[in-house]
C-alpha cells in the first residue's frame, strides 16, 4: 500500500513538473503547448492518462477534465482514459493467439471497444501493438503497469467482475 502511494506521489510530482513547464510555454491557452503537455504527460504515465492523472493535469492547468478530453478527441495519438482505470490489451500476434478468450470476454461479453469506457464507465479499454514481453503472453497493462501471463479469472478479479 505504501509503495502504491509512493508511486502515485511520484507520478503526481512528474505531472506537476510537466504541467508547470508547459504553463510557462502558454498552456492551456496556447493549444500547441497544451497538446505537447498532454503528449508528454501521457508518455510519462506509460501511454494513457487515467481519470486521476487527468484530474491532476487539469487542476494544474486550471481547466476541467472535460476540456482536456475535448482537446484530446481531435488528436489521434492522445489517449485519455475516461474511466477511473485503464485496461490496455496487447494486440501483438502472441497475445492475440494466447489471449483470444480474454478478448472475446472483454469485447463480446462486456462490450468493450477500443478507446471507450466499459463496465459503467469505470474502465477505459485500449488496444496496442506488441508490448515486447511476448514470452509471457497474454499480457495486458492496468493503469500503465504490465501484467504478464494473465488468465481470464485473473482479469475478472482485477476488473472486479464475478
Ligand atoms: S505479442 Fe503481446 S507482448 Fe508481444
Amino acid at each position: 500500500m505504501k509503495e502504491k502511494e509512493t508511486n502515485k506521489e511520484t507520478r503526481n510530482e512528474t505531472l506537476h513538473e510537466i504541467t508547470a513547464y508547459y504553463r510557462a510555454q502558454g498552456a492551456p491557452r496556447d493549444q500547441t503547448a497544451l497538446i505537447a503537455c498532454l503528449r508528454e504527460a501521457q508518455t510519462a504515465c506509460g501511454g494513457t492518462l487515467t481519470g486521476d492523472d487527468q484530474q491532476t493535469v487539469a487542476q494544474a492547468l486550471g481547466v476541467g477534465t472535460g476540456y482536456l478530453q475535448a482537446v484530446a478527441k481531435r488528436i489521434p495519438d492522445l489517449r485519455l482514459g475516461g474511466g477511473a482505470h485503464t485496461l490496455t490489451v496487447c494486440g501483438g500476434a502472441a497475445c492475440r493467439g494466447r489471449g483470444a478468450a480474454l478478448r472475446r470476454y472483454l469485447e463480446d461479453e462486456l462490450g468493450a471497444r477500443d478507446g471507450q469506457t466499459f463496465l459503467n464507465g469505470t474502465w477505459m479499454y485500449r488496444k496496442t501493438g506488441c508490448m515486447h514481453a511476448c514470452r509471457t503472453a497474454p499480457n495486458v497493462k492496468i493503469d500503465g503497469k504490465l501484467v504478464e501471463n494473465i488468465t481470464l479469472a485473473g482479469l475478472k478479479r482485477r476488473l472486479g467482475v464475478k
